[in-house]
């Protein structure tokens, strides 16, 4: 083989190579059991399990995401939860959206919080995403939008609170208010959160918030060693906390790396994040 025939034999492996990661960052599923053990979970909270559903901008793993259901299925959770950019484009399928939520939804009940994408897609309807709210709804997801809902477990309560974005009404109310509204309506200690931005996971913590549940960096979309991930939305580089389970000051953050790609975008060295969350009393 000649110097020319060398150069190309080892152009075409690394093309291989490449389209083999590329398949594996961006088709397959890693799913990771992430403990959270904490002093402050209430005993009947020991051992809940959390499927987290995050920044899936429309893509289907399986007809209608049926292999990320059975995957999510056969962990048993108790509840599942989307945390944001759950649709990509404004021409997306919304009747899609609604099977795969419906799947979600005969597993365990699943609440959902927008991302920034929901409104995205939206633009030039101010705000209106009523469409993908209603889709939501109609497979029996609980959509919330700075409210609050309360979990039971063993005679034990938490409370689960769902955060907007701040893409969405700009007379929505303060991450801090929020806080304040769910103590006062449901008196539980424990906050549970659901925020699509896991850049507002010391805002979170400020507010005495035990353990919240992000999206949107994507793991910072090329994951390279001695990183947490290269690129980070609106093209911060070297992003952090964009992988897994953190402490923000007391808080527990999760931040998933998510399942789908925004745009044009392609991950490396980093394949679709499906955390299960399994809560532990220290
Ligand atoms: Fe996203």
């Amino acid at each position: 083989m000649g110097r020319m025939g060398k150069i190309l034999a080892v152009v075409a492996l690394l093309a291989v190579l490449v389209c083999i990661e590329l398949w594996r960052s961006n088709r397959t599923i890693d799913r990771e059991i992430i403990g959270i053990t904490r002093s402050d979970i209430p005993a009947g909270f020991d051992g809940f399990r959390i499927a987290h559903v995050s920044d899936l901008h429309s893509a289907q793993f399986g007809e209608d995401n049926s292999k990320l259901a059975a995957l999510i299925a056969e962990e048993q959770p108790d509840i599942i939860v989307i945390t944001g950019d759950a649709v990509d484009k404004p021409w997306d399928d919304l009747d899609a959206l609604e099977r795969t939520a419906a799947a979600f939804t005969a597993i365990a009940p699943t609440y959902c919080v927008p991302g920034n994408h929901e409104y995205k897609r939206a633009e030039g309807e101010s705000a209106n995403i009523s469409d993908v709210v209603s889709h939501l709804e109609n497979a029996g997801v609980t959509v919330l939008r700075n409210q609050a809902v309360e979990l039971e477990r063993n005679g034990d309560r938490i409370t689960l609170l769902g955060i907007d974005d701040p893409n969405g009404r700009a007379d929505q109310i303060p991450m801090e208010d929020a806080v304040r509204l769910a103590h006062e309506h449901y008196g539980n200690d424990f906050i549970l959160m659901l925020n699509h931005r896991y850049s507002r996971a010391e805002e979170a913590s400020a507010c005495g918030v035990q353990v919240m549940l992000a999206g949107h960096a994507h793991g910072g979309l090329i994951r390279l060693p001695f990183t947490d991930g290269v690129i980070g939305p609106s093209f911060v580089w070297f992003p952090k906390h964009t992988n897994g389970l953190y402490d923000i000051d007391g808080m527990s953050l999760v931040s998933s790396r998510g399942l789908g790609n925004a745009g044009w975008t392609r991950r490396m060295f980093n394949r679709p994040h499906l955390p299960i969350i399994e809560l532990h009393i220290k």
